[in-house]
């Protein structure tokens, strides 16, 4: 065992690195308070490859692994949540699927221009009654034959207002429950297909969610991914890629708040020395730190599972669960190192606070993730 980065893993993280000090970092404030989408950032992000940096280069991504995903969604996260949370949905909960179980006529006409960074994907499984419990679909396709008519309501759907390629998990057959459930790409400007309200949320303020409504939307049959009812796999194995890169989102999130927070500590004098000199802020900074490696040891591992072709389901909800918790925690603490300051805009810290609570509730709630740990190691 080695814990050595490759070079190319080693160019990520410093590219991803530079890209959000500099791009990233000058407009961050205002995009949080004004609520809005980092659409020139997104553009570039998307020109740089980011946004398919894990897709094959024969369908225009960078062919990178896993880990080299979790270094740039680390690096990302220090800075803008709510970039970072695009190239995650973008790289895991759409390109992935599409390259992974899309038919080649599919990954032509959609993977490409996505992984390249021309259009932008969402992953639209969630509904007003069905979040957690995502086997009680209630969106519908219809079988018509040469084509699906779906109808129904998707809930805080993440690029919802941006994307022009929509995954959309609907209920088939509902006498065959989570087997007659199916994936199928949505275009937008589908006629029936309606972007919905804009949430005014507490964190990710700059990311764009929405609700999307579908009014007897057809859906050519050859947009449906994989065989008839296998829509639910699709999500549940989608979502556990998913959940490594909100999982080094959070980890990103509690390392930026752990940059800030050592730099104040070594500026800001309190009782006659710099803060950090007093042992209650310097085992502050210990904790943290400590706790933050470890996240960033089970994002990677979870990574290094995956791109070994082992089952990660397990170590992805270790890796979201643990680095969520520690998210929580660091930036609390380092809003607390910074006192008052903390609680201003200016300092960056209380907005990563605010972002890392959604680190707990999308892509499976830390009760989710629980329920999937909990069933893996008592399955024997
Ligand atoms: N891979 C493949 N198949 C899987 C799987 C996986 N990881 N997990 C479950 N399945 C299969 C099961 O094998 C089972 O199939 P069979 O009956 O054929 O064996 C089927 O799926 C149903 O599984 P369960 O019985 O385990 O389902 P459940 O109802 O008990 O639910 C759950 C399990 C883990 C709670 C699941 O519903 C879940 O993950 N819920 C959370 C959903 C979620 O993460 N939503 C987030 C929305 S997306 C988002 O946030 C994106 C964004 O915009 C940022």
């Amino acid at each position: 065992m080695h814990f050595d980065l490759t070079e190319e893993q080693i160019a990520v993280r410093d590219a991803t690195r530079d890209f959000a000090q500099n791009v990233l970092k000058p407009g961050v404030i205002e995009r949080d308070i004004e609520q809005r989408f980092p659409t020139e950032e997104v553009k570039a992000m998307g020109e740089l490859g980011f946004l398919g940096m894990m897709t094959s280069p024969n369908y225009g991504g960078g062919g990178m692994d896993t880990v080299c995903y979790v270094l740039a969604m680390e690096e990302l996260s220090k800075i803008d949540a709510s970039a970072s949370v695009v190239v995650s949905v973008c790289n895991s909960l759409v390109n992935w699927g599409l390259e992974k179980y899309g038919s080649e006529e599919q990954k032509q006409k959609y993977l490409t221009p996505l992984a390249s960074g021309q259009k932008i994907g969402a992953f639209c499984l969630s509904e007003p009654e069905a979040g957690s419990d995502a086997t009680s679909q209630r969106t519908t396709a219809v079988d018509m034959g040469d084509h699906y008519l779906l109808n129904g309501t998707k809930n805080w759907i993440t690029n919802g207002g941006s994307a022009s390629t929509y995954l959309v998990i609907a209920q088939t057959d509902v006498e065959k429950g989570h087997r007659g459930i199916n994936c199928l790409i949505v275009e937008r400007g589908m006629e029936g297909f309606i972007v919905g309200a804009k949430e005014d949320k507490m964190g990710i303020r700059g990311s764009d969610t929405h609700t999307l409504m579908f009014q007897d939307v057809k859906v050519p049959k050859e947009n449906r991914i994989g065989e008839d009812g296998f829509g639910f796999k699709f999500a549940m194995k989608t979502l556990a890629g998913g959940r490594i890169g909100i999982a080094s989102q959070a980890l990103g999130i509690a390392s930026g708040a752990l940059e800030f927070a050592l730099a104040y500590s070594k500026e800001r004098k309190a009782f006659g020395k710099e803060i950090h000199k007093h042992q209650a802020i310097a085992f502050k900074l210990a904790d943290m730190a400590t706790e933050i490696e470890a996240a960033r040891l089970l994002c990677l591992k979870a990574a290094w599972i995956k791109d070994q072709g082992q089952d990660y389901d397990l170590a992805s909800s270790m890796a979201k669960l643990y680095a969520s918790e520690i998210a929580q925690k660091a930036t609390t603490e380092a809003v607390q190192i910074h006192g008052g300051y903390g609680y201003v805009r200016e300092y960056h810290v209380e907005r990563l606070m605010r972002d890392a609570k959604i680190t707990q509730i999308y892509e499976g709630t830390s009760e989710v993730q629980r329920i999937v740990i909990s069933r893996s190691i008592l399955q024997d």
